[in-house]
């Protein structure tokens, strides 16, 4: 059973400069909730309560957030604020949490790696806060360890993108098993349109398979320079056993303030205008 998940949350967060220069991204809210709150949601939901970060420098609002406050929680007992304490308490009630530090900024592969203290030798859930998904009927990483469960593989999500987009992601080519099922056969971090193999982009959700820390130990630097999760998949892929999941639900990068108003839009479209 998968009872782990890991978020890489070292990143600065170049692309929402100014808003992110003392303030980490993942604390950006979508209406009045941050990012990374989602993203331990999903995780919860999908029965992961292990929570561990990668963390870095100017993050400890991380740490905060899911923590208890005490001064603000007797300056609003009894009042009809406390309601809006109850998701946040509801997590902290229920997961555990755990923080490593990421010294240096090597990329996505070398946070993973340098998350290996905090998840052991178990398959573990990742998420990228920035990456805010919502599933159809379950949430996304819920429907990834459903097929973990199956094929005890790691399993990557992916979704269709652009062709102008592939440079913003690692890309895939895979045998299809079913519909959304892949079996991954290529991936390639961030080409180039002319020289992407597909449009079937990755997104921030992984189920990795233990075995990835010692791949990650092993990979040399790839694109921009950064240890790349998507270089120790290739490598993961060739025993047959990474899995791509074209899951059922809608994501926002919420990296990029295009796509987190496009979120912001879409939350409150949902919460507020629903019964209208
Ligand atoms: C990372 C991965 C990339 C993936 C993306 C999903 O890139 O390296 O393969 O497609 O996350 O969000 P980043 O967005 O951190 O540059």
């Amino acid at each position: 059973m998968i009872t782990k998940c890991l978020f890489p949350v070292a990143g600065y967060g170049t692309r929402f400069l100014p808003a992110t220069k003392a303030m980490p991204k993942e604390i950006l809210p979508i209406l009045n909730k941050p990012l990374v709150q989602y993203g331990v949601e999903e995780a919860l939901a999908a029965g992961l309560t292990n929570i561990g970060f990668v963390t870095g420098r100017g993050k400890r609002a991380i740490e905060d957030h899911f923590d208890v406050s005490y001064e603000l929680e007797h300056q609003i007992a009894g009042t009809g604020k406390e309601k809006a304490l109850e998701g946040i308490r509801e997590l902290i009630e229920r997961c555990t949490f755990s923080y490593t530090r990421q010294i240096e900024m090597k990329g996505l592969g070398h946070a993973i790696l340098t998350g290996r203290t905090v998840i052991g030798d178990e398959p573990f859930g990742v998420v990228l806060a920035d990456d805010l998904c919502f599933g159809e009927g379950e949430g996304v990483l819920g429907q990834m360890v459903r097929l973990f469960n199956q094929f005890r593989c790691s399993v990557i999500a992916i979704e269709e993108v652009p062709r102008d987009q592939t440079h913003n992601y690692g890309v895939i080519v895979g045998e299809a098993i079913s519909d959304n099922i892949f079996r991954v056969t290529d991936m390639v971090e961030k080409p180039a349109p002319q020289d992407a193999p597909s449009n079937l982009a990755i997104i921030g959700r992984y189920v990795l398979t233990p075995d990835i820390f010692e791949i990650l130990e092993q990979t040399e630097p790839g694109k921009n320079g950064e240890v790349q999760i998507t270089d120790a998949l290739l490598q993961q892929s060739k025993s047959g056993c990474v899995i791509a999941y074209k899951f059922k639900g809608r994501r926002f990068d919420c990296g990029s303030v295009a796509g987190y108003v496009a979120a912001t839009n879409f939350c409150y479209e949902q919460k507020y205008l629903k019964d209208d």
